[in-house]
This record gives C-alpha cells, sequence and structure tokens, in this order.
C-alpha cells in the first residue's frame, strides 16, 4: 500500500514571510491529523523556517522547491543542501519551471536527486511532456528519456525512495488538467519504465504523483485512478480550502 501524498507548490506566489505563514496556519486548521494522506507545503526558501515552524507539532511535511547539487562553495545565490535538509523532508526536482527558465538539463537535475537522496531528503522528481510533444505522439518517448536521463545513475535500492510527478506543461497554470485516463495511461507507462530501469518491487512501491491543474472539483477523480498515488499541486495549494478538499479526495 502507497502512502499517497498531496504537495504544494507555493511557487514565488505569496510575496513576504508573513504571508506563506499565514498560509500555513489556515491549511494547518484545515488538516485533519488522523489523515491517511502525507501533506507537504512547499514555501519560497526564505519561508522554510516559519513554516516548518507553525507545523512542528502536526504530521504536516515540509519541501523545498529547489536544490543546489554541490554541498558547498563559490555559488553565489544558492542555498546550501544541508540548511534545506534542516527543515524538509521532501524537495521538487526538475519542475518544468525550471527546466524552461532557468535552463536546467536532466543531467543536471540527476545531479540533485544524487544530493537530496544523500542527505535523507525524499526528490520529488518531475516530468512531462509539452503540447508539441503530445500532439506530435512523443509522449512516451519524451517521458522515458526524461526518466532515464535522470535515474539510471540512482542505486536499485533508493528508487523506491523517490517520488515521480508527472506534470504535462500543457496543463500546468492553464486550467485545463490532463484527464484522469490520460493521467492514468502516462503514470502507468511511468511505472513500467521504472520497472525496466530497476525491478517489479521498485515499481509497485515508488508513488508517483499528477500535477497539472489540479483542484478541488478535479481532484477525486484523478485520485480514483489505480496508479496515481496523489498531487502536486500549484494554485489550488493557495487557498487553504481548496488545499484541505484536495487532500480529502486522495484519503482513500
Ligand atoms: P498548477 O501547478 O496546479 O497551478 O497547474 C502545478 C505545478 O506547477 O506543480
Amino acid at each position: 500500500m502507497r502512502t499517497p501524498i498531496v504537495a504544494g507548490n507555493w511557487k514565488m506566489n505569496p510575496k513576504t514571510i508573513m504571508e506563506s505563514s499565514i498560509l500555513a496556519s489556515d491549511i494547518l486548521s484545515k488538516y485533519d491529523p488522523n489523515s491517511t494522506v502525507e501533506c507537504v507545503l512547499c514555501p519560497p526558501s526564505p519561508a522554510l523556517k516559519v513554516v516548518a515552524d507553525a507545523c512542528m507539532r502536526s504530521s504536516i511535511k515540509i519541501g523545498a522547491q529547489n536544490l543546489h547539487p554541490e554541498r558547498s562553495g563559490a555559488y553565489t545565490g544558492e542555498t546550501p543542501p544541508e540548511m534545506i535538509a534542516e527543515y524538509c523532508d521532501y524537495v521538487i526536482i526538475g519542475h518544468s519551471e525550471r527546466r524552461q527558465l532557468f535552463l536546467e538539463d536532466d543531467k543536471f537535475i540527476s545531479s540533485k536527486i544524487h544530493t537530496a537522496l544523500e542527505l535523507g531528503i525524499v526528490p520529488i522528481f518531475c516530468v512531462g511532456e509539452t503540447l508539441d510533444q503530445r500532439e506530435s505522439n512523443l509522449v512516451n518517448r519524451t517521458i522515458d528519456a526524461q526518466i532515464k536521463a535522470s535515474l539510471s545513475s540512482i542505486p536499485t535500492n533508493k528508487i523506491p525512495q523517490i517520488v515521480v510527478a508527472y506534470e504535462p506543461i500543457w496543463a500546468i497554470g492553464t486550467g485545463k488538467a490532463a484527464t484522469p485516463e490520460i493521467a492514468q495511461e502516462v503514470i502507468g507507462f511511468i511505472r513500467e519504465c521504472i520497472k525496466s530501469l530497476s525491478n517489479d518491487f521498485s515499481a509497485s512501491q515508488i508513488r508517483i504523483l499528477y500535477g497539472g491543474s489540479v483542484n478541488s472539483a478535479n481532484a477525486q477523480a484523478i485520485a480514483s485512478q489505480n496508479d496515481i498515488d496523489g498531487a502536486l499541486v500549484g494554485g489550488a495549494s493557495l487557498n487553504a480550502s481548496d488545499f484541505s478538499e484536495i487532500i480529502l479526495a486522495f484519503s482513500k
């Protein structure tokens, strides 16, 4: 039995530490302490501490939105991964915004996954195709290539610790979520890729989330799909009521 995860990717949306702190308290006040869903909040880095403090006495987990692969050194503007590890159990790696806007490639993403695992932080590794790739029938090829390029060098026994998020780029922030059937189809395929890269055990244990315009109205249908173990939520994670309804939808 895979424990479902609902992770809120706040991106750069809360503009102050105070806004992050208020959002965390709102989510906390609506979170059922007996929930069977692992809830992860991913605030902007400078707000990690206040959000972690707010959630300290709850089972809510904290995630970072990024991680530098090097442990220390001359990397102006970056956050040392060990500082991230002081607050975070999870980290989002390979999000399409980082791939597209910050030109992160598969190799760089792979080195971040290695660093996260070394520090005991669970990577939420994002993959997904563009609309062009979907319309050109290149979905499986794209996803398979992203998985192979970033996970081939990870030791087999570490694969089940990773969380994969399928986030079709055309669905992110557009209000046009993939249909539950499409999400299930690709996530089933991701499980097959993990099986061929690793083994049956890894494929049955690894948690795979769907992300891209998940909201309180579509969460239930997405959650009802066999292979979907949770959601990576952007916009709807900024509203405590919507976010808690999404958590509820995944409480199988
Ligand atoms: P969205 O973002 O829910 O706003 O589409 C998802 C994500 O980018 O992780």
